[in-house]
């Protein structure tokens, strides 16, 4: 199994770490334009072998894609991050170009590949990688719902003061700090509903931090963050390796689910050894199909600025 990282920054470097510790990809390459950089990021995990226990080969390469060739995954993690006070959706002028040359690159090399995207706004770099390649729907994922629900459950566990392995919570709709729709309703504390034990003032407070999680640790980092970002990621690529059938909220090209069509946007998906091997369709209430309808006109208009 051969996974290819693009972008050696902290998210790749931490996705690349998490793969190697669970040991299940015999080859990781890191791609980055910055010299020697993904070299160096490559050296010093492979310095951690002997430590976490792993037989993953990791290399680095500056630029050369050929060194990608037969990548059966590739996440994409290239662009630049947002600093404090900005939006996902400003990065889109200097991300989409990146996002655009890198993936052509890739496919150029490994025509069967299964691409994550995690560049932002995530969910019109999604759409972008399905506007600008033939790849099928099913083998171009977006990660922010993973990322966005594991926050979910943080917050929901802090709340709880129980641990977040007894918490079960979902995250759909755009990755943004203003789209995203944390399913309050559906989440529970060891199957019991959470409203048993949170009041809904409490629920709310909840909800509003899961939503601006990648905004708080901004402000707190002075950059966007990593860890679980990068550990988001390399449980998806864990779930394609692996061919686990794990459910997660993915951004995905719809074609009438939901409601939805030509839009890639957080739903709950099936992943497995072809990428997205099913799409979760939901019972919402009104409720929250008037907020998965609004999440998506954010995403289109974000869409519309693509030159695409
Ligand atoms: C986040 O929310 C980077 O979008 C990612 O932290």
């Amino acid at each position: 199994m051969k996974v290819t990282i693009v972008g050696a920054g902290a998210v790749g470097a931490s996705c690349a770490d998490y793969i190697a510790i669970k040991n299940f990809a015999s080859e990781v390459v890191i791609i980055d334009i910055k010299d020697n950089y993904a070299e160096g990021k490559a050296m010093d995990l492979m310095q951690t072998a002997s430590l976490n226990g792993f037989d993953t080969k990791i290399t680095g390469s500056t630029n050369d894609y050929s060194k990608t060739a037969n990548s059966n995954i590739a996440v994409i993690t290239s662009g630049i991050p947002r600093k404090p006070g900005m939006t996902r959706e400003e990065l889109i002028g200097i991300n989409a170009g990146i996002v655009k040359s890198v993936t052509q690159s890739l496919i150029e090399h490994s025509p069967n590949v299964i691409i994550i995207v995690v560049s932002n706004p995530m969910d019109t770099m999604t759409y972008l990688v399905h506007k600008s390649t033939n790849l099928p729907k099913n083998r171009i994922i977006g990660m922010g719902g993973a990322l966005d629900s594991a926050r979910f459950k943080y917050r929901l566990a802090e709340a709880l003061e129980c641990p977040s392995s007894d918490v079960s919570g979902i995250v759909i709709g755009g990755h943004s700090d203003t789209g995203m729709i944390p399913l309050s309703r559906l989440a529970s504390r060891n199957s019991i509903p959470v409203s048993k034990f949170l009041s809904d003032k409490k629920l709310s407070e909840v909800v509003e931090a899961t939503k601006v999680g990648g905004a708080t640790l901004t402000k707190m980092l002075g950059t966007s963050a990593w860890y679980a970002p990068g550990a988001a990621v390399s449980s998806m690529v864990q779930a394609i390796a692996c061919d686990q059938k794990k459910m997660f909220p993915c951004s995905t090209l719809l074609d009438g689910e939901y409601g939805l069509d030509d839009i890639a946007i957080g739903v709950p998906c099936i992943i497995g050894k072809n990428g997205i091997e099913k799409v979760v369709e939901l019972e919402l209430n009104e409720a929250e199909k008037a907020k998965i309808q609004e999440s998506a006109a954010a995403v289109r208009k974000t869409n519309g600025l693509l030159d695409v």
